[in-house]
Parts: C-alpha cells; structure tokens; sequence
C-alpha cells in the first residue's frame, strides 16, 4: 500500500513545465481524432445485429454518459497531478502501489487490445477496398484463427500494428495539425455517408426498434463502449491547456457530444438502410452503400476508415508502449523496458515488445473478443479512478486550483456504480479471460514486482 506523494512527483526532474496552449476547440479536435475510428465504421452494424437492433441508438447514448462521468474524475486528477502516467499515476498516489499496478496492467489490456481490434477493423476495409481495384488477398490470410471459415491469419492487421510499431520508434511528435487533417477526413466520409444514405431509408427496417428488450441495449452499451476509447487523451491534455477549469469540461463534453451525435446519426440511417438482421458484417457501412448500388461511395468511405484509424491504432500503440516504460521506469517490470534508445530518443525495446504481442493477438483473434476484453481494462480503470477523484479531494497536499469534477461526490459515485453495471453486462467469457489476466498479474506483483519496486528501495 505503499503510495507516491504528489509534493514528490512534482519535485522530480521528470516534471517538465507544459506551455498552455491548446484552447477548447484544439481539445475538441483532440478527442474527435483519437476517438473516432474502428467503433462507428464497424460496430453499428455488427451490435445492432446480434443485441440491440435498431436501438443501439440508446446504447450509444448511455455509454457516451458513463464515459462523460468517468472524464470528469480523469481530469481533475489529470489538473491535479502535474505529471503523466494517467490513471496509473494517480492510483500510484491515492491507494498505492498495488492498486496502481493492477490499474496498470489494466490498461495494457485496454491499450493493446483496442489497438489489436482497431488493427483487425482496419484490415476489413482494406481487403475490401482492393478489391474494389480488384486486388485480392488469399481469405486465408485476411481473419482470425478459424479452419471452419476457412481463415488462419489476418495477416493486414498484423502488418499494419508493425508498420506503425516501427514509425513510433522513430520517434513520433504529436502533430496538431496531421490530427486536424485526419478529423476533417474522417467526419467528411462519415458526413458523406449521411446525406447520401439517408435516401435510402426505408422507416420499416426500424420495426421492431428495440427486438432484444433493455437487456440487449445494456448489453450493446458495454459493447459499443469500446467507440468512445480514446477520450482519456483529452484529459492527459490538462497541463497543455490555456484555462483548464473553463476549457477542460467543454474540450471532453464537446467531443463526447460530437462523436455521440456522429454515432447516433449513422445508426439510425445504417438500420433504416438495411434490415439490422443482415449488418453482422465486418465493414456494414460500406457494405451498406454497396448493396444500394453506390459503389464509388462505398470506396470513398473505405478510404476515410482506413486513414481514421491509422491515427487511432497510433495513439493506443503509444500509450501502450509508454505505460510499460513507466513500469520499467518504476522497476515493476525489468529495467529495459524503460531502456531508451540514444539515438532516437525513444524507448525501442518496450515498443517492440509491446507492438510484436499485439500483432500476434491481431493476427488470430476475432474482433468482438479482442474489443470487450479492451472495454473490460477500460472500466476497471475507469472505476478505480472515478473512485479515487474522492480520496484525491482529502489529500490537503494536491493543488487545489486545478479542474474539480462538478456536483462533487454525486459525479464520482454514479460514475463508479455505471462502470460496475457495465462490467456485468459483459460476456461470462470476457470475464473468466479477465480474471485469468489479473491472476497473473497478481503473481508477476507479488513474485517480482514487489521487491523490486523503486519504491522498496526508498
Ligand atoms: N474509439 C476507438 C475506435 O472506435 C478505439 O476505434
């Protein structure tokens, strides 16, 4: 239970001053880039058709406020704690090292499983944009380990989580504006897909609006959680953020809201275009505009999934890699995973490590498994800190000028009651593999962790 002192943090060398720069709209942008990618080009179609139907619609809805309450509690620790390392940082502070460690190797779950995910995602509207140019790659080669379906690797997936493993070795300076030219495409295509489709909907296809009951959009909540990941890069912002108690709360509503509505709009006009019975497909956006005969659209579409989530996988590959570095760092995990490299200023090692485990998950792993047990990392994390932004309150040495979360404790406690009901709502599968995840983490703790750790040396 040994915990950091945030008087200590501050007073480390790491703690380098960030200018204030960014304003609300830049939050927005922010958010909008490293939020948007697999979930709203893929999981519309494939939730709607085997657990909410047409009312995924409300499912967006409720997972969009369960992630609003639980940013809150990210941003005020994120204004409070001036160093990174999010939620596993502020665990580090609030209930100690073991609680930190578990927060952490939760998120490696969520990092490197989102970024598998995004990766398999990405490979379903590459295939199927070649073919549009009537380039085909061996099925065998294109989706997870299933004889049955005649697939044994998804080989795209894997290429492309290497090809970016090895860009963020060269070192990678967050770029404002390659961010803005990858939301501008994004929201084009999706924009594009709107007005276009929206002719095509015929009301009947929403009847029955809601075929599976509540169950089925609870269910669909936690599942289409997995399309708001992402938003925490909103928060880690804090420090770069001109006015953070006015421009923190409109940057993570503003985008949420943004997205939400994105996410919304092409459920309602994806169930009204095709029956949701027939959209268990792994690119339905395009698949849609195919089937109404708008082949140049679909292409169009394809090309703006592709590019959107290039940045995606980026971003979660990053945040993965730089996470093991600070166990490295903090010597739960061997030394060279903190090793950086001299020449290029990046640590080499943990990326390659990082980068080649989800390659292989991508690879062989289907993406609805590979996307709940992301969403399970997430709201375990989520929980912990919504939880913490309490005990963070009591610490008298935390600065008190910082973003607060509103309605403070009410915001916190509904926010931790959201994520356990979503946990539940997740299959007994993704449970079970999650518990086995812990468990080992547990062990690597206790028999490694433990001893090492910086913090026993002290
Ligand atoms: N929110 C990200 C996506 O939907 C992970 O791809």
């Amino acid at each position: 239970m040994r915990k950091k002192s945030i008087s200590s943090l501050s007073n480390s060398k790491n703690n380098i001053q960030l200018k204030r720069t960014l304003g609300a709209f830049d939050l927005v942008m922010l958010g909008v880039g490293a939020i948007i990618g697999t979930g709203i080009f893929i999981l519309p179609g494939t939730v709607a058709a085997l657990h909410a139907g047409p009312a995924i619609v409300y499912s967006f809805i409720i997972a969009a406020i369960v992630c609003s309450f639980a940013a809150m509690c990210y941003s005020e620790f994120a204004s409070s704690v001036p160093v990174t390392g999010s939620a596993y940082t502020y665990s580090y502070i609030v209930f100690g090292e073991v609680v930190a460690w578990i927060v952490a190797w939760a998120l490696v779950l969520e990092y490197g499983l989102a970024a598998a995910s995004v990766a398999t995602g990405w490979s379903a509207y590459f295939v199927s944009l070649l073919e549009g140019f009537q380039i085909f790659i061996p099925v065998a080669l294109t989706g997870p380990y299933n004889p049955d379906e005649g697939t044994f690797i998804n080989l795209p997936a894997m290429i492309i989580v290497l090809a970016l493993a090895l860009l963020l070795t060269f070192g990678l300076q967050e770029s404002n504006r390659l961010n803005k030219i990858m939301v501008f495409i994004k929201v084009s295509v999706i924009l594009l897909f709107l007005i276009v489709g929206v002719f095509y909907v015929t009301p009947d296809n929403w009847q029955p609006f809601m075929p599976f009951g509540w169950d089925g959009v609870f269910t669909g909540a936690a599942l289409v959680f997995f399309a708001f990941l992402g938003f925490d890069a909103v928060s880690s912002a804090a420090e770069e953020v001109k006015n953070p108690q006015r421009n923190m709360p409109i940057g993570i509503i503003g985008s949420l809201l943004v997205c939400t509505a994105l996410y919304v709009a092409v459920s309602l006009v994806l169930t009204g275009m095709v029956s949701y019975k027939h959209l268990n497909v792994s690119d339905p956006v395009s698949f849609a505009m195919e089937l109404v005969n708008q082949n140049w659209i679909a292409g169009f579409i394809s090309l703006g999934a592709i590019a959107g989530m290039i940045t995606v996988i980026l971003v979660l590959l990053y945040g993965g890699t730089r996470l093991l570095f600070a166990l490295g760092r903090d010597q739960l995990l061997p030394g060279f995973m903190s090793h950086v490299s001299k020449n290029r200023n990046t640590p080499v090692i943990s990326t390659w490590i990082f980068s080649i485990l989800i390659a292989i998950c991508a690879g062989l792993l289907p993406l609805s498994q590979l996307a709940e047990m992301a969403n399970m990392g997430t709201l375990l994390a989520f929980t912990i800190v919504s939880i913490g932004v309490i005990f963070l309150r009591k610490d008298k040495s935390a600065p008190q000028s910082g973003f607060r979360v509103p309605l403070f404790p009410v915001i916190p406690i509904v926010s931790f009651i959201l994520c356990i009901f979503l946990i539940t709502k997740l299959s007994v599968d993704t449970l079970l593999a999650s518990g086995v995840w812990f468990f080992i983490g547990l062990v690597i703790y206790f028999s490694y962790g433990r001893s090492r750790s910086h913090m026993n040396k002290r």
